[in-house]
């Protein structure tokens, strides 16, 4: 089988197309022929070289977390899935046996950790981790559901966002940030969101978003939020300065999640706003499997349509990198096979 390898970390040019055996499942795994996997800043960062999970001695690596196709084989001791489902990864990978574990949520697992492997032709993964896909959810768009759109959700869960509230989305136009604008408008709350992209935000309202900012200094930011409203969640992906422009709109009592640092990995902001105020800051981190469950659903019954900018062979995932980080597209990037 053909996958799309990482044989060094200096960005999309170092993508290789490498032959590898197609695997066999062991005791417990599915081997899945992925029809499609969607690609996030997680693997670019990989690509890149800034992240601690993959280094050099790993090279070359094969990402992609974000699996879904039909099920090809599957090894001893499978039950829930067989030859011929269609399904998605949940890439979670949790240890099944702390507190976190026991007693939920699982992505709190002391040991968590993500699978990477679906930028192939097929990919082995634990089978008691493949959700079903029903008719009409097919491949490309559930690809984009595990990552993107099960974080938007947890985080939109965890900022307690309910129906009439307003959610201001920082960079509201990548896999999270839209994720998080489509997600709230199923959950009956209007948005706020910014890009440096006057067109790419004309596309996000077309897609839901309530009230587009253009721009992208977090100073010149501020006032046009605030003109909008005082938000009562904020969706924080980007981090960097964005943090302190969130804390500052937000409401009184009002919660930010926070999840990536797009903008970078240090934020100040006031602290006596944050106590005298009661507002919360909460990381987050995926989201459990009954989350992606839920999605698949959402998709199913015509509730939910993820935004797909655009598909790509296997032999092009360079280009779709270069796509990523030239900040060209709205939504989610899938390779196909
Ligand atoms: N903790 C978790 O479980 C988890 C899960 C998923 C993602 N994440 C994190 O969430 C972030 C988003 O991931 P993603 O896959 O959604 O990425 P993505 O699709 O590449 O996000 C693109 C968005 O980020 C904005 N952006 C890109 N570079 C920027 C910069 N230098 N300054 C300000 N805005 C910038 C873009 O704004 P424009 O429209 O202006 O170009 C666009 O709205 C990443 O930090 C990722 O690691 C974390
Ligand atoms: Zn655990």
């Amino acid at each position: 089988m053909r996958a799309a390898a990482f044989s060094e970390l200096t960005g999309p040019e170092g993508v290789r197309i490498v032959d590898r055996p197609t695997p066999d499942p062991e005791h417990g795994e599915a081997v899945v022929d992925v029809e499609a996997c969607a690609i996030n800043r997680h693997d670019l960062w990989i690509l890149e070289g800034d992240s601690a999970m993959v280094d050099a001695d790993d090279l070359p690596f094969v990402s992609g977390l974000d699996v879904a196709g039909t099920v090809r084989a599957v090894g001893e001791g499978v039950t829930d899935v067989a030859p011929g489902d269609e399904v998605v990864l949940c890439p979670n990978e949790t240890c099944g046996r702390c507190r976190f574990c026991r007693e939920g949520p699982e992505n709190l697992c002391e040991s968590f950790s993500l699978y990477h492997g679906g930028l192939a032709e097929s990919a082995r993964v634990s089978a008691d981790r493949l959700v079903r896909r029903p008719e009409g959810v097919d491949a490309t768009t559930a690809a984009a559901l595990p990552t993107a759109y099960v974080t938007a959700y947890r985080m939109l869960q965890r900022a307690e966002v309910g129906a009439g509230d307003l959610v201001f989305v920082p960079g509201a136009t990548g896999g999270v940030g839209l994720a998080a604008i489509q997600l709230a408008d199923v959950l009956g709350a209007r948005t706020v969101g910014t890009s440096s992209s006057a067109s790419k935000l004309d596309r996000v309202a077309s897609l839901g978003l309530d009230h587009p900012v253009h721009g992208e200094d977090p100073e010149e930011l501020r006032g046009a939020v605030e003109a909008v409203g005082t938000p009562d969640a904020v969706v924080n992906h980007l981090g960097g300065p964005y943090t302190e422009l969130g804390m500052d709109v937000l409401r009184r009592g009002g919660i930010m999640t926070v999840c990536g640092r797009t903008a970078g990995g240090r934020s100040t902001f006031d602290v006596a706003d944050l106590f005298l105020n009661h507002k919360r800051i909460v990381g987050s981190t995926m989201g459990t499997q009954g989350d992606l469950e839920t999605l698949v659903d959402l998709v199913a019954f015509g509730d939910l349509d993820p935004e797909i900018d655009g598909t790509y062979p296997l032999s092009e995932t360079a280009d779709a990198f270069a796509a990523m980080r030239d900040r060209e597209t709205v939504g989610k990037l899938v390779i196909t096979a």
